[in-house]
């Protein structure tokens, strides 16, 4: 293998959903740089249909590549004579657009005689928080808030994960986009709330906090439950749409950002607390979310619980996370993935390792 440990820089790619990006990240003595990044979106595209539509997301992807790869390698002056391996998601997400970003680094692998790692998106997620100047060192808590996930995760070591907890129904990300499109807002809805929100009364309206029960009575203390509260909000829209009188759209936003961001940070804190980790990191898409951070923060505060939020630019889905996963797993050594390995909608972050495996899980 042609990398040191020590020193590395990859090319990463991602295209598990509905951005293209190509990023160049290099590691030298421990510390991460992001040396280019690039993202195209194509939200504005899919904002039509008010989802995802995932025809259009991978021919998006094919159409987007070349020239985001060629910016990205501008913009980190470099060739891929200077690249030591190519990452690329490979699951969990849509197929075609996996499939998509997975075979151009894989050619571009085979082309130049150069190690693939087929990483894990939620993988990216968790290292997206090394790209912060002063990272945390593990172990530590990750609440990751995506589109598509919820979960508490002790990181025993980068590499290393164990889930403590997670939603039984939608994600929180989720649960934003469907209460956006309840209040007549744009996709993605957690930009879009967060834009009304700060107008709004977050004491107008109480809306629930969505507990998940054990069968032999009791709560689960970690999970968490977003389906209850969308259809709150529901209910709360269609009441007052009776009345005939314009939607007080701000307070509604506002009354349930807080509620959302409340209920995430008394869990995390409570699980830190119990689980005896003094850092608490949030990464994922809703760790964009500015209520969000401001709880958090004052909440660590008070139980002095050290909270740290990936930068902001690389919570929502970005290729300078795949990188770092992926020099993550060059620091340790004795990782890289068979170019045979295809890509998977579904796939357990526990399992990531099988990624590296010789003989490919799928
Ligand atoms: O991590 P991400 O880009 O993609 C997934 O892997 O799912 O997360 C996208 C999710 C969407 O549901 C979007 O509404 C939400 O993150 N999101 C936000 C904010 N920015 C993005 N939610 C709340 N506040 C934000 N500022
Ligand atoms: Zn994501």
């Amino acid at each position: 293998m042609r990398y040191n440990p020590t020193r590395a820089t990859v090319l990463a790619l991602e295209t598990s959903c509905d951005e293209s990006a190509v990023a160049v990240v290099s590691l030298e003595q421990g510390k991460m740089e992001v040396i280019s990044s690039r993202i195209a979106s194509q939200a504005e595209e899919h904002a039509q249909w008010g989802g995802v539509v995932p025809e259009i997301a991978s021919r998006r992807h094919v159409e987007a590549l070349p020239s985001l790869l060629g910016a990205a390698l501008q913009d980190a002056s470099i060739s891929l004579e200077g690249v030591d391996a190519v990452a690329a998601t490979v699951a969990p997400g849509l197929c075609g657009s996996l499939l998509v970003g997975s075979i151009t680094a894989r050619t571009i692998s085979a082309l130049h005689s150069l190690p693939f790692l087929g990483v894990h998106h939620l993988e990216g997620h968790l290292a997206s928080v090394r790209l912060l100047k002063d990272p945390p060192i593990p172990p530590y808590l990750v609440l990751l808030v995506s589109g598509g996930h919820t979960e508490l995760i002790r990181v025993a070591e980068y590499t290393k994960f164990i889930r403590l907890g997670r939603s039984h129904d939608d994600a929180a990300g989720e649960a934003f986009d469907k209460v956006a499109r309840l209040l007549g807002l744009s996709y993605p809805g957690g930009p879009a709330i967060q834009k009304v929100a700060k107008n709004g009364d977050h004491k107008r309206f109480s809306f629930p906090k969505g507990r998940v029960s054990k069968p032999g009575g009791g709560f689960y203390p970690y999970d968490f439950s977003f389906s209850g509260l969308k259809t709150a909000v529901l209910r709360e829209v269609q009441a007052l749409s009776e009345l005939e009188k314009p939607l007080p759209v701000e307070d509604l936003a506002a009354s349930f950002e807080q509620v959302v961001a409340e209920v995430l940070v008394e869990r995390s804190m409570r699980c830190a607390l119990n689980e005896e980790l003094a850092d608490l990191v949030v990464v994922g898409g809703v760790a964009a979310n500015k209520r969000l951070r401001g709880l958090m923060h004052s909440r660590g505060l008070e139980f002095s619980v050290g909270v740290h939020f990936a930068p902001i630019e690389f919570c929502t889905d970005n290729a300078a996370m795949v990188g770092a996963a992926a020099l993550n797993r060059l620091e340790l050594g004795g990782y890289n993935s068979s170019l045979q390995l295809g890509v998977s909608a579904r796939w357990p972050l526990e399992q990531a390792e099988a990624l590296y495996q010789p003989q490919e899980p799928f």
